[in-house]
């Protein structure tokens, strides 16, 4: 028996949808002791996963209030991503066995997936999930990277390769770079020979962002976006921008592109409440961007939601696993994660990433 078995646990619970993240993180956000699974229960296809690292996503945040487009239902476990060991293992599966270092899909198991392991959030001592929702932990990665891999990169090869169409030689301007989607695509722009001008507010974050690939870094906070990209692109504006941020700062990076860009909607960090709380749909202060900029840039613009591309496309996910893997195999990708909090601390690891604290990664250990 895996040693993890032997002793109680604890799992966070959310209780109700909350008016917004924060209100669900103060008034529905629960720790309750937690026994160990009891593999009788379980069918010769589970797994029991030992949680070590869960990533505090963006998603773990706005799901929390119902004001992301995959509605829970509560009481459930946050924890779209994690990793962790193999604490029991049914007999019918076959590539990984007790005590393996594996991470979980959170396209199969947790509060993200469709099928029956929704419950199997990663913000607890164990989830049980089917045996093929965990793949073994590529390369070095520590389990904390290892939690900080799928759902960031999948989204950063989404949008700049499948969508955006990124080529070497090419300058990409990154929103939020020093975020978990951002600076993951700082990463994949380097890794495909595009020169990467990174923004961000703060100067601290954007010293880490650099340190970590970025050819520019820009603090957006200063007003002076467009000047500045326009002054390290020879005045031409970029070819590409992944815009994770939203808000006034996608109106002023539609004035940084060269004729012809394209501009990747990857997400509005900025102005998050365009659904609204407690489940309830259609919000009026979506966001909005000039058709007369579009138009006279002749630019592409681009939704690029990356799990329902997957879900109407299942045959965009194995080229993208296949290059994750080898370029962490090959030791070229790192996840970057700044933050680490006990499973005790749930609640103010999820205030942190709601203020922007992490730089990447930010995850908590059961
Ligand atoms: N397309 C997809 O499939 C997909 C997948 C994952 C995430 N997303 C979306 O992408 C967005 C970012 O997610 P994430 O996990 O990267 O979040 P994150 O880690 O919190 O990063 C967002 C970054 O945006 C910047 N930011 C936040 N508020 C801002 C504001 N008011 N003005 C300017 N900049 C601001 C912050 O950078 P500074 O503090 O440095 O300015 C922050 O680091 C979210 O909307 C999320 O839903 C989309």
């Amino acid at each position: 028996m895996h040693p993890s078995m032997n002793s109680p646990g604890s799992r966070a619970l959310i209780t109700a949808l909350g008016e917004t993240p924060l209100e669900a993180i103060e008034q529905h956000l629960t720790l309750e002791p937690m026994a160990p699974p009891d593999p009788t229960q379980l069918t010769p296809q589970d797994v029991i996963v030992a949680v070590r690292s869960a990533a505090v996503g963006w998603v773990d945040l706005i799901m929390s209030s119902g004001q992301y487009q995959h509605l829970p239902k509560p009481p459930y476990t946050p924890g779209l991503e994690y990793a962790g060991e193999i604490a029991w293992a049914g007999s019918e599966v076959k590539h990984v066995r007790e005590g393996a270092r594996v991470l979980v899909d959170g396209f199969v198991a947790g509060p993200r997936s469709l099928g029956n392991y929704q419950s199997a959030g990663g913000f607890a001592t164990w989830a049980v999930v089917p045996g093929f929702a965990v793949k073994p932990i590529p390369g070095a990665l520590s389990f904390d990277q290892a939690a900080s891999l799928l759902g960031s990169y999948e989204t950063a090869i989404h949008c700049l390769v499948t969508r955006g169409r990124l080529k070497a030689g090419e300058t990409v301007l990154i929103l939020g770079a020093s975020g978990a989607t951002g600076l993951a695509a700082v990463h994949v722009a380097k890794l495909m020979g595009a020169k990467v001008i990174a923004a961000g507010r703060s100067d601290e974050k954007l010293a880490v962002v650099k340190s970590q690939g970025a050819d520019h870094v820009i603090n957006s906070s200063a007003g002076a976006l467009r000047e500045a990209v326009k002054a390290l692109t020879g005045g031409q504006g970029v070819d590409v921008v992944y815009d994770g941020v939203g808000g006034e700062l996608s109106i002023e990076a539609l004035k940084c592109v060269r004729f012809g860009a394209r501009f990747l909607i990857v997400g509005w960090a900025s102005t998050p409440f365009v659904a609204k709380g407690k489940g309830q749909r259609g919000a009026p202060n979506a966001n909005q961007l000039p058709t007369n900029l579009i138009m006279m840039k002749g630019l592409d613009v681009l939704g690029c939601p990356t799990v329902i591309s997957a879900v109407n496309d299942p045959t965009l996910r194995a080229p993208r696993h296949e290059r994750i893997w080898r370029w962490v195999e090959s030791g070229e990708l790192k996840p970057f994660v700044s933050n680490v909090y006990p499973l005790s601390e749930v609640k103010e690891a999820m205030r942190a990433k709601w203020r922007g604290d992490f730089i990447g990664g930010g995850v908590l250990h059961p």
